[in-house]
């Protein structure tokens, strides 16, 4: 995969995505978009891809925002379809993957940069990061689905706060918020999510999809997450994966899953 904004590095079923424009803080334009949009669905596709750590290049950011240069111009109609767009290319899509997502926020995590770190399936900070949306600052609201993947998070008091102070708030204070799973010195960051995705590699690939689905599904409002647990329970006992878990177990070894 030949990017100009993005690098791609696969290694023992763990592909790592790497937002790359250090001189702009990694800062989401069009163009990234785009372009993360076709690595993550390349990668759901390839059956060698087991989980995918997103994470950005340099010491200082994992992603600073969306490009404020390419929106600054822009009128109502255009402002909606920027939202629209990005969600359902970037944000919604990575959400939804089939395949496990972590983000490894190596630094600055602002406005679009947590928005794509909230889409993961869950994160972990360096020490050094600090992560915030400050889109009130700009006048305008986070619009990659920050209002919503916050409050889902932390709660809405707190998103309420982050929001509208545009405030920045420490890897510390992000874990103790329940926003990040761990808090690393940066250099150790990449290893341990790499021993997070060796323990989720383990498992069951389709299972772990499965499961995917019916925790998002407690986010929608649209459908019943109960019911969307039930079904993918039910689906399970139809998978290759689910025979061999199961006579793995009783036969006493490690199961070898597709
Ligand atoms: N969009 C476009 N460019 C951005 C950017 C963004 N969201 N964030 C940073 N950059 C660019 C800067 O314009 C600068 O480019 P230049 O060297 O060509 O002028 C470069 O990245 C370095 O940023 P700089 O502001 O000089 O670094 P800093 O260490 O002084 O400050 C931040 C770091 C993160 C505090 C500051 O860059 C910032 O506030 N960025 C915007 C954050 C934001 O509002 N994000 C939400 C967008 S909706």
């Amino acid at each position: 995969m030949n990017f100009e904004n993005i690098l791609v590095d696969l290694k023992e079923n763990v592909a790592i995505i790497m937002i790359n424009r250090p001189t702009k803080l990694n800062a989401l334009n069009k163009k990234t978009i785009h372009e993360l949009h076709n690595a993550f669905s390349s990668l759901e596709l390839d059956k060698e891809v087991k989980v995918i750590i997103i994470t950005g290049s340099g010491e200082k950011a994992f992603v600073a925002g969306a490009d404020i240069s390419e929106f600054a111009n822009f009128n109502v109609e255009e402002g909606t379809e920027l939202a629209r767009k990005g969600q359902e290319l970037l944000f919604d899509f990575v959400q939804n993957l089939k395949t496990p997502v972590i983000a490894a926020v190596n630094g600055f995590a602002l406005g679009g940069g947590l928005e794509l770190a909230m889409a993961a399936h869950f994160r972990v900070a360096s020490s050094n990061a600090k992560m915030g949306l400050p889109e009130v600052s700009l006048g305008v609201i986070p619009g990659y689905g920050g209002t919503q993947r916050l409050s889902q998070l932390v709660g809405k008091g707190k998103a309420m706060e982050l929001i509208m102070t545009a405030g920045m708030i420490s890897a510390e204070d992000a874990k103790d918020w329940g926003l990040v799973n761990y808090v690393v010195d940066l250099k150790e960051l990449i290893p341990l999510c790499e021993k997070l995705a060796s323990k989720i590699k383990r498992n069951s690939s389709v299972a772990i999809a499965a499961a995917i689905k019916a925790i998002n599904a407690n986010y929608a409002t649209d459908i019943n997450g109960f019911e969307v647990e039930i079904e993918q329970f039910g689906i399970s006992f139809g998978t290759n994966d689910f025979k061999e878990g199961t006579t793995a177990f009783l036969e006493k070894r490690k199961p070898n899953f597709e």
